[in-house]
């Protein structure tokens, strides 16, 4: 399927603007999500059910371990698609307290070189309390987290920037199955990266403080520019925090010096923004195994970062992350590839002796 995808579809659709067609997306898959026949057919060609892929994470039930990640679906528009797409769950958002138009265009820019996309995006959604009508008391096929970031705008001080987490904690923190708190954009206006420990403290502190009684799992997704410094300081800020279930490692590459690009420099030199796929891989996969070394199984993980095929995959789960997610192996390989990561699943659960997803979790070191 994503033969038939990447030979016919995608060199059409690469040659118009990646916004363009990420909006066309959505729109055919919201439209497509309202007409059950139409799911029912998708279905039929796209889902794969497999016990062996099921399992249980922080309470919440996953048919499978694979995941939309936070950003294709901003604006809460694909929930009742996705299931029929074959995917165990999705992350909407990110969304923050007040609506943002988005950074200047163009925000979305293929390096297919690097199989990596720009994203420069800068947090463009509805805001949290439009989007929180969309899915408050709502159940869909699959579990459903929510994503909620700090307002891309300018703040007077650092109490008004805690003022705006605050408020879109709040509003969205009963919302969906967990909640994503986002410390990562690479592209906002102060540049604030929560995942440096001193601000993260400050709001841990905040979020303490306001006594919000969390209901559901809350994660925190970081940087993949993480250092081994920073890690430490977060396992440590948040071990004896009962509220946070775990880690989404990780957002997108802002380092660009961090990583090689096989790209032409002309390419990418004038455009600003975080890297997404294949260059985050290295580096997500590191963090999984640092984290899980270093906090054995205080945290739930879930890897995210250039998942293309089942081994991609393979490799997080082995490392010690209980799911995955993926927005850039789906941009270039098509829809089809949920399906095929899942099916080449349970061909390496099989070939290692597993009979469940939730065996193999962590069993990297091992082999
Ligand atoms: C178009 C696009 C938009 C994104 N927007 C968000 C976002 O709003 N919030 C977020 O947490 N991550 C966002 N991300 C990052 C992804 O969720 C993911 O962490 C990253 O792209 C690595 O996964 P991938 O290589 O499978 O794309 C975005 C990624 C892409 C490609």
């Amino acid at each position: 399927m994503s033969f038939l995808y990447e030979r016919l579809a995608k060199p059409i659709l690469f040659r118009f603007d990646p916004e363009r067609i990420h909006d066309l997306f959505i729109w055919k898959g919201s439209v497509i999500g309202a007409i059950p026949p139409a799911r029912w057919l998708l279905a039929a060609v796209y889902r794969y059910r497999n016990p062996a892929l099921a399992q249980t994470v922080a309470g919440i039930r996953f048919e499978n371990p694979v995941g939309l990640a936070a950003g294709f679906d901003k604006d809460c528009r694909l929930m009742h698609v996705l299931p029929s797409v074959g995917f165990g769950f999705e992350e909407v958002g990110s969304i923050t307290a007040e609506a943002y138009g988005g950074n200047p265009r163009p925000r979305l820019v293929r390096l297919p070189a690097d199989q990596s996309i720009i994203v420069y995006y800068g947090l463009k959604n509805k805001g949290a309390n439009a989007l929180r009508q969309r899915i408050i008391g709502k159940r869909f096929g699959i579990p459903v987290g929510v994503s909620v970031a700090k307002t891309n705008k300018r703040f007077k001080s650092d109490k008004e920037k805690l003022d705006d987490w605050v408020k879109g904690i709040t509003t969205l923190k009963d919302c969906g199955d967990y909640l994503t708190i986002n410390l990562s954009c690479p592209n906002t206006y102060d540049a604030a990266n929560y995942c440096d420990p001193r601000l993260l403290e400050k709001l841990l502190f905040r979020i303490d403080n306001e006594k919000l009684r969390f209901t559901k799992p809350v994660f925190l997704k970081l940087t993949a520019d993480l250092t081994d410094a920073q890690a430490d300081a977060i396992i440590e800020a948040c071990t004896p925090r009962k509220w946070v279930t775990g880690f989404i490692l990780s957002n997108l590459v802002k380092d660009r010096a961090s990583v090689k690009l096989k790209s032409p420099a002309a390419k990418y030199e004038k455009h600003s923004g975080g890297l997404s796929g294949k260059v985050v891989q290295p580096k997500a996969l590191r963090l999984v195994k640092l984290f899980r070394e270093k906090a054995g199984n205080r945290f739930v993980l879930i890897g995210c970062g250039g998942i293309f095929t089942a081994e991609d995959a393979y490799a997080y789960l082995k490392n010690g992350a209980s799911l995955v997610q993926l927005v850039t192996g789906m941009i270039y390989r098509g829809p089809g590839t949920i399906k095929e990561i899942n099916k080449g699943l349970v061909r390496l659960l099989e070939k290692d002796g597993y009979t469940n997803v939730a065996d193999a979790i962590g069993k990297g070191n091992e082999q």
